[in-house]
């Protein structure tokens, strides 16, 4: 593993090992047991989106491993003003030890990956989140103990989210079924991977199909960062994949809730639901920090 670009690069094997180092580095920083597998390394961060997870667990998480990250936002870097990814890539390799990027064409990600000489981790593009399901998938199994036999739903927008968290939990051996409105449905590439799992995959656009006899139930938001301008249509369209209590009755009694965050409350889901599983999401949110600490071990550790 050179790279995590999207998790369909990634065997069951390799997202497993990631999973099992993050559970390892969660319990040693628990324990105040340290673990400074990179020292004197320095991660850049590419940022042309917002973040408040990624950005801040990257950071704080490259510090605990006893190296650095640089923050390097779209307005700073001269990419912002049109240097080709090409000559970045190049260039950076020559600086850093690795690279985070959040953008919006997945194309991008794979270009740096591709002319630099560096480890290339996907922080977001419009295609998927690849970091965020590593811990999505590592609280799942925190919380259920295993992935075989349970059955994961999302309830939305076919976007980044759904792509990674179909390929993330078919691969590890959970059934997944997604709920989306006509027009908003995942890529084409993730569908076409998806039919080799059989009835393990569903798409329908009733929610109370996809949700129903699930263990997690996952959502995201309605209009996604760069489709702000799509708001009003979104809600519209979207009017009805609202994880609320409807959607929980028809789960498994035990459900448990997912969510990338931010959440827009009584959007995608209600406030009473996500209060009740508040401690489960915010489980997620602190895994990133573990998940991605992970990944930048196996990437970037000598
Ligand atoms: N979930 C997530 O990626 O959050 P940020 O956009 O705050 O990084
Ligand atoms: N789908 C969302 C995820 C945010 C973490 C977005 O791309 O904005």
């Amino acid at each position: 593993m050179k790279h995590l670009l999207k998790l369909g690069d990634l065997s069951e094997k390799e997202i497993l090992e990631i999973l099992n180092l993050a559970d390892q580095l969660k319990y040693e920083r628990k324990h105040g047991i340290a673990h400074e597998h990179l020292k004197g390394k320095t991660l850049g961060m590419i940022f042309q989106k917002s973040s408040t997870r990624t950005r801040v667990s990257f950071e704080t998480g490259m510090y605990q491993l006893g190296g650095q990250a640089l923050f390097l936002s779209n307005r700073d870097l001269q990419i912002g003003r049109g240097e080709p990814v090409q000559d970045t890539a190049r260039v950076l390799s020559r600086y850093l030890d690795g690279i985070m990027i959040r953008t919006f064409e997945q194309k991008e990600v794979e270009d740096l990956a591709t002319y630099g000489s560096i480890p290339v981790i996907n922080g977001l593009t419009d295609y998927c989140h690849p970091c965020q399901i590593l811990a999505d998938l590592m609280t799942i199994r925190e919380y259920k103990g295993t992935f075989h036999g349970l059955k994961a739903c999302f309830i939305g927008d076919g976007n980044n989210m759904a792509n990674s968290l179909i390929v993330g939990c078919l691969k590890v051996g959970m059934s997944f079924a997604i709920a989306c409105p006509k027009g908003y449905e995942p890529d084409a590439g993730v569908l076409e991977f998806a039919k080799q799992y059989g009835d393990k995959f569903v798409m329908t656009t009733d929610v109370l199909e996809a949700a129903k006899d699930a263990d997690v139930v996952i959502t995201d938001v309605w209009a996604s960062m760069g489709q702000e301008d799509e708001k009003a249509k979104r809600e519209a369209a979207f009017a009805g994949y609202q994880v609320n209590d409807e959607v929980m009755a028809v789960a498994k009694p035990d459900a448990m809730v997912q969510h990338c965050l931010p959440a827009h409350r009584e959007e995608e889901i209600t406030t009473k639901v996500f209060e009740a599983h508040a401690d489960e999401i915010f489980e997620e949110a602190e895994n990133r920090l573990h998940a991605q600490k992970a990944v930048m071990v196996k990437l970037m550790k000598d």
